[in-house]
């Protein structure tokens, strides 16, 4: 690896990428690597996916199959366990996961464990780039002091006189805005933000995903890198808590919330809509505001709006229950021994991602209520055992009006593309709409309660 190796090395075509981390993050920006035409080789320590990639298959929905078996037939795209292969690698891109640990608070073990497997490969000219996010300051004090156990340097450095500072490898902080489902911006189409350790990393970076995405935004630090995806992520966090609280309010006073926010989205400069719903859902937006909660209390400051914002949306499930039992009610039932059909366990539409999904909380409520539950979702034929939740046995249920006539209550708490919402309002009992998905239907609106 050649020791002076310069920030605009990673404008080259074919150069060798590594990816940690194959999820729902590393896998596309890896087959969008090897689609410029880079050598990519994706890193994971589940054998199982390793051998799925290199079989050409995809365990991610929306991730074609088709497309990974072109790269891995071109040699573009290949995976492995073996992470003494990053010595041959030119740019190595950090896509692991960053959950909240039992107590709510940031687990940065995936991001140590994958330093410790980098460091004793480290070469000198490498750029590494971290995409999980993360709190400001984890690149610099969590990552880099495990890096450079390799004996290997990358100073901190800012401002013209570090333009050319000197390093042995090159790091920075590149925050991924992967939107799992959204068919109008892929990861082509959304301008990415990079943030060096020192200026030469940065412009190393830059370089490397300049080719790729629509657009590089630099900033000075991988701090701010660091912090402006948490701004973006805590921005939808505090104006979905708002739009789920002036919901509660509409509710009681008899004013339809979604007409509302369509009515105020037309104003064309200053306002931008957001949705109310059964409860945050995904890895992303429950989890990244506590990283910065987290972070500020060694700073003795109090993130307020985070927290408001977390207490009104994780009251959300408790109030579908609530609006679940007051339903039946209405209908002379009680939860208890009442049979109720979930309708969408993902955590938001057309995905086949489970995590931090609002309705795995609200089906736990309802069965510790009494419920007798079942469930559909085109997307999980079957359940299983989670970190808090055990729904081993559950498998959905074919949805046809006899099943949907069957239940005393039907609950919609994803609104998938695919449900003909018409044909379920007419052969249920008893429809609770979480998400207004059933705007359009126009019969038997007097069996739907919306929440
Ligand atoms: N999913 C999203 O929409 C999204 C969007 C933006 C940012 N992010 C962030 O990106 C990061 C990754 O999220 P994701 O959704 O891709 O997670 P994921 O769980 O889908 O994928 C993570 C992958 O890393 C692998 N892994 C775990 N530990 C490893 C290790 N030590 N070495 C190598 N591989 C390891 C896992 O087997 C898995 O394949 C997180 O920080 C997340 O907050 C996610």
């Amino acid at each position: 690896m050649a020791i002076d190796r310069k920030p605009e090395f990673f404008k080259g075509t074919q150069l060798k990428v590594g990816i940690i981390g194959c999820g729902y993050v590393g896998l596309p920006l890896g087959l969008r690597f090897a689609e410029a035409g880079h050598k990519v080789t994706g890193f994971d320590t589940d054998p199982k996916k390793v051998s799925m990639l290199n079989a050409g298959k995809s365990y991610i929905e929306h991730i074609q199959q088709a497309k990974i078996q072109q790269y891995v037939n071109s040699r573009h795209f290949r995976a492995t366990t073996d992470f003494s292969e990053l010595k041959d690698i030119d740019a190595i891109i950090i896509c692991v996961p960053t959950p909240l640990d039992e107590r709510r608070e940031p687990d940065l073990s995936y991001v140590e464990n994958t330093g410790l497997s980098i460091y004793p490969h480290l070469q000198k000219g490498q750029l590494v780039v971290l995409e999980s996010t993360t709190y400001p300051g984890t690149t610099e004090e969590l990552l880099l002091p495990i890096l450079e156990k390799s004996g290997l340097k990358c100073p901190i450095a800012a401002g013209p006189d570090a333009e050319n500072v000197a390093g042995d490898f090159f790091l920075a902080f590149s925050p991924e805005r992967e939107d799992p489902g959204n068919k109008q911006y892929g990861l082509a189409q959304i301008p990415k933000v990079v943030g060096g350790t020192n200026p030469p990393s940065g412009r190393a970076a830059v370089a490397l995903y300049t080719p790729i995405v629509a657009k590089v935004v630099p900033v000075s630090s991988t701090r701010a890198a660091e912090m402006a995806k948490l701004l973006e992520n805590i921005f939808r966090c505090v104006n979905i808590a708002l739009v789920n609280e002036l919901k509660m309010l509409s509710l009681r006073m008899n004013v339809d919330i979604w007409e509302v926010i369509d009515a105020a989205a037309t104003k064309p400069f200053g306002f931008m809509p957001f949705y109310p719903g059964p409860g945050l859902g995904g890895h992303c937006i429950p989890v990244d505001p506590f990283y910065l909660s987290w972070k500020a209390r060694e700073y003795d400051f109090a993130t307020r709006f985070i927290e408001l914002a977390g207490e009104v949306n994780t009251a959300m499930p408790y109030h579908v229950v609530e609006a679940v039992a007051t339903a039946l009610n209405d209908r002379k039932k009680a939860i208890k021994g009442s049979k109720i059909l979930i309708l969408g366990v993902a955590y938001k539409k057309d995905v086949d991602d489970l995590r931090e999904s609002p309705t795995l909380k609200i089906m736990q409520l309802l069965q510790q209520r009494g419920a007798e539950l079942d469930y559909n979702d085109p997307y999980f034929p079957q359940l299983h055992k989670m970190r808090h939740y055990n729904y081993e046995n559950m498998k959905s249920v074919p949805l046809n009006p006899q099943t949907i006539g069957s239940y005393d209550g039907v609950v919609i708490a994803t609104d998938h593309t695919s449900y003909d919402y018409a044909a379920i309002v007419d052969a249920a009992k008893l429809v609770v709409d979480t998400r207004n998905a059933t705007r359009r239907v126009v019969r038997h609106r007097d069996k739907i309660v919306l929440c």
